[in-house]
Parts: C-alpha cells; structure tokens; sequence
C-alpha cells in the first residue's frame, strides 16, 4: 500500500484531517462566523507582516523555551482551549493534552471539553484551565474548586462569547454533537446545558448556557475566588486590555476566536501592536487566530507578543492521527520556528521581540 509522504507543513495536515472527518465536523472546525471576513483576514493580516531579518548575529541553534505566566515552555507557544476534541479523534482531549506534555508547552483544557479536566490533568501536561462563565455561578464555583484540585497551573477567562457567533456552516449542515461527545465538565446531568440543541442555534453550546451581560466588575470576583494567574481571552480594543489590567490579569490573549464570534472584527495581529503599547510591561500579551506557521510565531513575536496559542492545526494533526499526529503538528512548528528564528539572526524569542517588521500590502 502506498504510504503518505510525511507532511511538511501544518497545512499538509489539514488536506489529511478534511479526508478523514465527516464533512460536518470539518466545518465545524475550520469555519468562522457570517461571511467568514474575519476569518480571512486574519490571515491575510499576518501574510502582510514582513519581518526585517538581522544578519551575521553569530546565531546557531537558537533557544526556543521561553517563560509564560512565569513557568518553563518548551516553545512561545500553548495550545489553545477548544471544545470537543473528542469529535475529530476517540482519544481527543487526552491525546492533544499528551502531546503538549511531551512538547513540553501548556496545554488550554475548554470548559466544553469532551474529557474531564481530572483526566486531562492526570496527563502530566502543563494544564491551563478555559472557563466560559455559566450562567448558573454554582457550576462555575464547582469548576473553580476542581480547577484547582487537578493541578491545572492558570485560569483563562473568554471574554468574547456572550452568546456563539453565528456560524453559517453548522446552521446549513444542522450540525449536532454525535452521541457520546458531551460536556464532561458539566456533570451531573448539566451536559444539557451546554449543547441542548434550541432550534436553529449551533448546538455545541446554547445560549442560555452562558451568564448574560457580564461585565469587568464581575472578574474582580473570580480575580479574588482564585490564586492561578488569570488570563482574560478574547480581546482586540486595547481598551480591554486595560480593563483585563485592571482586574488584575497577568497575561491577555488578543484573539478574535478564530473568526468564529464578531464577524468584522478586525485580524488579530493587525490590533496587536496596539494592545502591545497599550498594556505595556503590565501583563502579558498573547496572540492567537490564523497562526500556521513557526514564520506566524516569529511575525507575532516581532510584533510584541510573548508567545502564541495555535488552535486548528492541531485538530489537524489529532485527525489525522491522533496523539501522534498531534505531536507531529507540535514539531513541526518547533522545527520551523528554530529555522525562522536562525534565517532572522534571533538566538531566542525575545531577540525576536527587537526585529523590526513592515506591513507590506
Ligand atoms: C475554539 N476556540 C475556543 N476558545 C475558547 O476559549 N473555548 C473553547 O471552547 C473554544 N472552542 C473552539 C473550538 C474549535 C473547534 C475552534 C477551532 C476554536 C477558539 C480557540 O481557542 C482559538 O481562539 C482559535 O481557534 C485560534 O485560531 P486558530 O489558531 O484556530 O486560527
Ligand atoms: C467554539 C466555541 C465552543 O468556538 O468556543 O465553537
């Protein structure tokens, strides 16, 4: 039998995961919300993102690991929170955080994950914890108390989901979660909650799942509920990222979901130099949304982030092949980000942070 040639690339692995997944659930995974602008754009905002390389700076073999949220990572990198992961592989949740273990990069567990965060802590990963703030604060409460029990090291707040955006593709394919792929954070029966199904809503999580009109005073309360270091994920105003100081955050993600909430909002890196001058040295700045390449990471460092969530690339990977494939995603970009940083004259990420760059259209 002829075998695949290896992949090359992330995106290699998507052109493998699309053949293996059902059509819906691949939909599910790449799409965004309405017309998919945002989605678009933010890749074509990082693809405008021309770095300066420096030359002759006597770089060999750079250093990928990096601090974040003042613990040890392998690469400037964690793998962002995703719901279900157990749609696009049976191993799911425990294969991805597996493969972050042995990467040696944190690992973000979703509220709505299809395996229980115990489980996905008992890995040995570097487990951050993704809360979505449930309407009902006694869950959130329970959340919080098994948070920290399971060892999980930081607590990520998303802010930028006050209800699902509408995701055209899951509304035209009546998406539904197969049977055996539940919240199973939310035991006790309050699955339901999350993926109940109303009528004509993307049933992976209803809207009456989610606490209405929150407000930054509400963190205060989390922020003192808490010791993790707290995240706040989900923002591109700056004026947000400030608010996200204010309640006390240690690190902000600027992130539009992926181009799955606001459709229109602006790229994610294009907004990340803003929220960069605007936080300043106050707390840390991640990015996430469109990265697909160690060039991506090295652009985001170059615009002053500290390091990265990757999202879809590595449902790629776990499609195409599980725990293995996950890890193959995760080094792939490790190889491509030591090259990038080599071919730039950077010994380590925060050289990156002094490159200068140019937005070429
Ligand atoms: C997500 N994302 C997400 N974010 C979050 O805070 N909680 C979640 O449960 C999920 N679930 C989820 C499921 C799927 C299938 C995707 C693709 C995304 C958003 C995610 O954390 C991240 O912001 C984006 O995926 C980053 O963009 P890229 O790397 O996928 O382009
Ligand atoms: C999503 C949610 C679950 O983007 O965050 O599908």
């Amino acid at each position: 039998m002829p075998t695949d040639p290896p992949a090359a690339c992330l995106a290699d692995l998507a052109e493998r995961a699309r053949a293996v997944l059902p059509a819906d659930v691949w939909d599910y995974v790449e799409g965004g919300s309405g017309a998919e602008v945002t989605l678009r754009a933010n890749r074509a905002a990082l693809d405008r993102v021309a770095v300066l390389p420096r030359m002759l700076r006597g770089v060999h073999t750079p250093d990928l690991r990096v601090e974040l949220l003042g613990r040890p990572s392998a690469l400037p990198v964690a793998v962002a929170p995703m719901a279900y992961q157990r749609l696009v592989h049976p191993d799911g949740e425990w294969a991805l955080a597996t493969a972050a273990r042995d990467a040696g990069v944190p690992y973000v567990a979703s509220t709505l994950a299809s395996t229980a965060v115990e489980q996905v802590a008992a890995t040995g990963a570097e487990v951050w914890f993704q809360l979505y703030w449930l309407r009902d604060r006694g869950l959130v409460v329970d959340l919080l108390d098994r948070v920290g029990a399971a060892g999980c090291r930081a607590l990520v707040v998303t802010v930028d989901v006050p209800l699902l955006g509408r995701r055209l593709r899951d509304l035209r394919n009546a998406f539904r979660l197969p049977a055996g792929v539940t919240a199973a954070n939310l035991r006790g029966g309050r699955g339901d909650l999350a993926h109940g199904g109303a009528p004509g809503v993307t049933p992976v999580a209803t809207a009456s799942a989610f606490a209405p009109a929150l407000r930054w005073s509400d963190l205060d309360w989390l922020r003192g509920r808490t010791d993790l270091p707290l995240v706040v994920k989900g923002v591109l105003d700056p004026r947000d990222a400030v608010e996200a100081v204010g309640v006390g955050a240690d690190a902000v993600v600027v992130s539009n979901h992926g181009g799955r909430q606001l459709d229109g909002a602006p790229a994610s890196a294009a907004v990340l130099p803003e929220v960069v001058a605007g936080v300043g040295d106050r707390c840390e700045v991640l990015l996430d949304s469109g990265v697909r390449s160690g060039t991506d990471v090295l652009r985001a460092l170059a615009l002053g982030a500290s390091g990265v969530l990757l999202g879809r690339p590595l449902l790629w990977g776990l499609a195409a092949g599980g725990r293995a494939g996950a890890g193959r995603a995760l080094s792939i970009l490790a190889d491509e980000l030591r090259d990038a940083l080599t071919l730039a004259g950077c010994a380590d990420p925060a050289a990156a942070r002094n490159l200068r760059t140019m937005r070429t259209d």
